[in-house]
């Protein structure tokens, strides 16, 4: 979608936004797939309702973009336009046992920085690619840490009033690879306690974990990480790889051969190639062991 309104297109830089025209979602998804549209890149966050507002009265639908990396979007030109928040300098704050993120600060760099400042507990989140505020809204968890443990406020853009709310973390309900935030919040920032502990204890904390995801996953291919949830006491992964489907694909999507819970993008994978290989092996699972597989990753179909 291409915004062509003069009087929008004249108000952008009012609000501090930096149009990308027809960028391409193949560069802004850890999974290189995706069409393409206008991006729009929002540096004063405080603006963001007037944006939507704007965009709104324009009839010119929009969704919202983290990191791209648990995202699956449809190929060729998108109905929509894609916002962005431009991280904010410095994105993380720290006083005392509280750390003040912003949400589009990469989570493995505000968990090393906090790291430096002895302070811990986020070990396991260390290889977990993707923004902050993506890690929240999925309340992204690895080793035995999950985000949502250590949120005390988040800052949020909710769609439904139109603007923006401080949230308490009792407020929030975590749960496994969810959340309660309504599918249009807008993560802007977040205030997380974190454990004293001394960087040279987490930092070993930190390798192990680095050592674990280096064995086990496909870190240097294009992904978007487990592609299926895992079923109450079960392991998607292991049930894929029991059937012999790694290295199955369709036409470049495949399934990787190190962990059968990741589909990796081979080469030009398309949207229905990486859509039909999940379809296919959700459908094999299911006959094979009776688990209907729910999806991880975020499918924008349309
Ligand atoms: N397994 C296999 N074959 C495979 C993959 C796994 O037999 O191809 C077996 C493993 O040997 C192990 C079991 O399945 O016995 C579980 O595997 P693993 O320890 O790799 O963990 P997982 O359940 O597959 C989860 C998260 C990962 C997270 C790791 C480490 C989900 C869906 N996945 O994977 O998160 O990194 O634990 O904590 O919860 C993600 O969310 O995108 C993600 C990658």
């Amino acid at each position: 979608m291409r915004i062509d309104d003069p009087q929008i297109l004249a108000a952008l830089p009012d609000l501090g936004i930096e149009l990308r025209a027809g960028a391409s979602m193949t560069e802004q998804t850890s999974l290189g797939i995706g069409g393409t549209t206008d991006l729009l890149r929002i540096r004063r966050q405080e603006r963001l309702p007037e944006l939507i507002r704007l965009l709104k009265g324009g009839g010119i639908p929009h969704r919202f973009l983290g990191g791209g990396t648990n995202l699956l979007i449809l190929d060729g030109e998108l109905p929509w336009v894609m916002l962005q928040l431009v991280r904010a300098q410095p994105d993380v704050r720290l006083e005392g046992n509280f750390a003040y993120i912003d949400c589009a600060a990469d989570l493995g760099r505000s968990v090393t920085f906090c790291a430096k400042n002895d302070l811990g507990g986020m070990e396991g989140l260390i290889g977990v690619p993707g923004t902050v505020g993506g890690a929240l809204r999925m309340n992204a968890g690895a080793y035995g840490t999950q985000i949502g443990s250590f949120v005390r406020e988040v800052q949020v853009y909710r769609a439904g009033d139109g603007g923006i709310q401080t949230l308490r973390g009792s407020e929030i309900n975590f749960e496994y690879r969810h959340t309660s935030f309504a599918p249009d919040d807008i993560m802007l920032s977040v205030k997380l306690e974190l454990p004293s502990k001394p960087f040279r204890e987490i930092l070993q904390g930190i390798r192990i974990c680095n050592e674990k995801r280096r064995a086990s996953q496909p870190l240097n291919q294009k992904s978007a990480g487990c592609i299926f949830k895992n079923p109450p006491g079960a392991s998607a992964g292991r049930m894929i790889d029991e059937l012999g489907l790694k290295s199955h694909r369709v036409g470049d999507a495949r399934v990787s051969e190190r962990h059968a819970n990741f589909f990796v993008n081979d080469g030009q994978a398309r949207a229905a190639d990486m859509l039909g290989l999940i379809t296919d092996v959700r459908e094999r699972v299911h006959r094979a062991f009776g688990f209907e597989l729910e999806e991880e990753v975020i499918v924008w179909k349309g």
